[in-house]
C-alpha cells in the first residue's frame, strides 16, 4: 500500500476527536454533524437519519498503531498487484481507445456475456447477457434496486441484522422495515411479504453475522415469495468465501430448478461482485434478473453514473478469462481460514465470559453476541477505541438503532498475531465498560 493513500488518511483529525472524547450510543449512530454555512439551504433530511460510523472505521483503518476488526477488507497483501497490472496491458491491447470511452449503460457485453456464463454454471439453467446488468459495485446494485422499487413509507422485508450498506443505500428512499424471519413463523410474516416491494437477504455468510442460511429455509422462503407474489434481492458478495464445504445452491438456483429452461421470470433480484475474490477498487459487481427488469434498471442507472468504468471491466474480463481468478480464491480462502480460526480461538480464551458466537462457515465476520445485558456495544465501542481496537457495534445493523447486545467483528483484514492482541483489547474495553456503567460505584 503507497503511503498517505489509505482511505480516510485525511480524516485523522476527525479520528483523533472520535478517540479523544467517548462515543455515547447517539454519536455512533447520527450522522456527521457537518452542516452548510449559515444562511444556506439545510442537507437534505434524509441525512440526519444515518450514521458515520462507515466513515470513522474506514479512517480508523490507516492508523498504524491501531486494530481495526471493523471495516469488511480483504487481506490487501492477497491483492493481486502484478496479475492486475499484466491484465491491464492486455485488456488496452485487445481494445485500444474504445475501453476508455463511456461504455454501454448495461456494461461490456462480453462481461456481460461471462458473467450470464458464470450464473448459468451455478443454477443450471441458461440466463443470457440480456439478464445481465454490470454494476459499480454490488452495492451500486442495492441503491438500483432501492431507487427502482421502493416510494417513501414503501415496505422492505429485510434480514435482522440488516447489512449496514443496505441501510445506507436505501436511506434515501425512506422505506419501513420488516424483520425478516427464517422459520417464516413469525406473526404477521405472511402479511409483511404479500406488502413488500421486496425481500431482502444475503443467504451465504451473511454480513454481519456469518450465518450460512440452510437450503431448507432458502426452498421456503422462495415458496413464500412466489406466492406473495414480490421480488427477493439475493445479494451474495462472499459466495467466493467457503470455508467448510460448499455453500450450496443460491436462492436463484433454487428457482432455475422449478423453472429449469425458457426466458427467466423469476422474483429473484441477484447481486455478485469480484470485490472479496479479487479486490474490492476493481468495484465490478453485477445484477442478474429477468430481462425487463435489467432494462429498467439499466434505466435508473443511467441517471446514476451514465455507465460503470469500461476499462476495470475490461480488467475484471481479462482476469476471468485468464482463469486467475479461479486459482486465486483458494489462497485467500486458506489464509482466512487459518485468521478466522485465530479470531475465534483468542475470543475462546479473552471474551468467552462476556460473549457467545457460532464460528462463521465463511464470510468475513464473527457475529459475537453478549451473555449478559449489562454488556451495551455501543458503550463498548467508545471504550474499545481508547484501548485502540475497532469493532462495528450491532446498532448500526438495526434499521431502528435499537440492537445493542452485540457486536461484528473482522478477521480477513489482519495476520493472526494482530487478531489476537486485538481480542485482548476487546476484553480490555469490555472490563472497563463494565466497569463504568451508571450505577457502579467507581
Ligand atoms: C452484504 C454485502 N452486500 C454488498 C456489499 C458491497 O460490495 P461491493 O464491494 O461489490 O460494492 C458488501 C460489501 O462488503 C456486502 O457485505
Amino acid at each position: 500500500m503507497r503511503p498517505g493513500w489509505f482511505p480516510g488518511s485525511g480524516r485523522l483529525c476527525r479520528v483523533a476527536s472520535i478517540i479523544r472524547s467517548p462515543l455515547s450510543a447517539v454519536a455512533v449512530r447520527s450522522m456527521s454533524q457537518s452542516q452548510p454555512r449559515a444562511g444556506r439551504p439545510a442537507l437534505a433530511s434524509w441525512l440526519s437519519t444515518g450514521n458515520s460510523i462507515t466513515q470513522q472505521f474506514m479512517a480508523i483503518g490507516g492508523q498504524a498503531d491501531f486494530v481495526s476488526l471493523a471495516g469488511g477488507l480483504p487481506a490487501a497483501e492477497l491483492y493481486p498487484v502484478e496479475a492486475m497490472a499484466a491484465a491491464q496491458e492486455r485488456a488496452l491491447t485487445r481494445w485500444g481507445s474504445a475501453i476508455l470511452e463511456y461504455g454501454p449503460i448495461e456494461g461490456l457485453p462480453a462481461l456481460r456475456a461471462a458473467v450470464a456464463e458464470r450464473v448459468s454454471a451455478a443454477s443450471g439453467r441458461r440466463f443470457g447477457p440480456e439478464n445481465v446488468l454490470l454494476t459499480t459495485g454490488a452495492m451500486q446494485g442495492l441503491d438500483l434496486v432501492g431507487k427502482l422499487l421502493v416510494d417513501p413509507g414503501e415496505l422492505i422485508v429485510s434480514q435482522f441484522p440488516t447489512y449496514l450498506g443496505a441501510l445506507d443505500a436505501w436511506r434515501p428512499r425512506a422505506p419501513r422495515y420488516e424483520k425478516l424471519d427464517w422459520s417464516l413463523q413469525a406473526p404477521g410474516q405472511d402479511a409483511a411479504l404479500r406488502q413488500a416491494k421486496f425481500v431482502y437477504a444475503v443467504p451465504n455468510y451473511s454480513n454481519p453475522t456469518g450465518v450460512l442460511v440452510s437450503q431448507e429455509e432458502r426452498a421456503a422462503l422462495l415458496d413464500k415469495v412466489l406466492a406473495a407474489g414480490t421480488w427477493l434481492l439475493e445479494d451474495d458478495p462472499y459466495l467466493p468465501l467457503q470455508f467448510d464445504g460448499p455453500a450450496g445452491p443460491g436462492i436463484l438456483a433454487h428457482h432455475a430448478q422449478r423453472q429449469p429452461s425458457g426466458a427467466y421470470d423469476g422474483p429473484v433480484i441477484y447481486l455478485g461482485t469480484l470485490s472479496k475474490s479479487l479486490a474490492p477498487g476493481l468495484r465490478v459487481g453485477w445484477i442478474v434478473a429477468e430481462a425487463s427488469l435489467i432494462a429498467a434498471l439499466a434505466l435508473v442507472k443511467q441517471s446514476t453514473d451514465i455507465a460503470s468504468s469500461l476499462l476495470t471491466q475490461a480488467l475484471a474480463l481479462e482476469m476471468i478469462e485468464s482463469d486467475f481468478e479461479a486459482q486465486h480464491v483458494p489462497k485467500i480462502v486458506a489464509t482466512y481460514r487459518e485468521r478466522r480460526d485465530a479470531l475465534c480461538a483468542a475470543a475462546s480464551e479473552h471474551l468467552s465470559d462476556w460473549f457467545e458466537w457460532e464460528v462463521p462457515p465463511g464470510g468475513m465476520f464473527v457475529w459475537m453476541r453478549a451473555k449478559t445485558p449489562e454488556i451495551d456495544t455501543d458503550a463498548l465501542y467508545a471504550h474499545a477505541l481508547q484501548e485502540k481496537v475497532a469493532f462495528v457495534p450491532s446498532s448500526v445493523f438495526d434499521p431502528d438503532g435499537a440492537l445493542k447486545s452485540a457486536m461484528r467483528v473482522n478477521f480477513t483484514r489482519s495476520a493472526p498475531e494482530v487478531l489476537t492482541e486485538g481480542v485482548r483489547r476487546l476484553a480490555r474495553a469490555t472490563r472497563r465498560q463494565l466497569e463504568a456503567r451508571p450505577g457502579r460505584a467507581a
